[in-house]
């Protein structure tokens, strides 16, 4: 009974004194509570950076889905120009070398004319 009325005298004299670090039993106390409270604020730091790498990672794996499609629409696109040159290029080609047999067949017509208007005055 004078034991327990004794550690209540301490405690009392500990709650008085309770900004003294001088009291052993409330500073430790204290000094654990403070570490529990920093251990809970580091984790709760903690869990709000993991979610935002989480949520950064979602994003960078979004960004790179959306680069992926527009690299496939690209390449479309690059297919189609150079079908395009392809098709441009031969069609040019074809068409410079019909334009040019066309052009040899209007001066042979051309030269037949005068030979023919020629022969035709040699024999009048
Ligand atoms: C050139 O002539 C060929 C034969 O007549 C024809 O098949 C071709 O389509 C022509 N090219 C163009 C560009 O018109
Ligand atoms: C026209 O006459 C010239 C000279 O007489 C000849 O060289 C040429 O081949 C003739 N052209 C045609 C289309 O008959």
């Amino acid at each position: 009974m004078e034991r327990c009325s004794l550690v209540f005298f301490i405690y009392t004299l500990c709650t008085v004194f309770a900004s003294e670090p001088s009291c052993p039993v409330l500073s430790r106390y204290d000094y654990e509570e403070k570490i529990l409270e920093r251990v809970i604020r580091n984790e709760l730091v903690l869990q709000t950076t993991l979610q935002s790498i989480r949520e950064t990672n979602e994003k960078v794996i979004a960004e790179l889905h959306a680069l992926q499609e527009e690299k496939v629409k690209i390449n479309a696109v690059l297919e189609i120009i150079e079908r395009k040159q392809t098709y441009i290029e031969t069609y040019s080609a074809s068409t410079l070398t019909n334009l040019s047999k066309a052009l040899l067949e209007i001066q042979e017509r051309s030269n037949r004319i005068d030979n023919d208007t020629i022969g035709m005055i040699h024999t009048s």
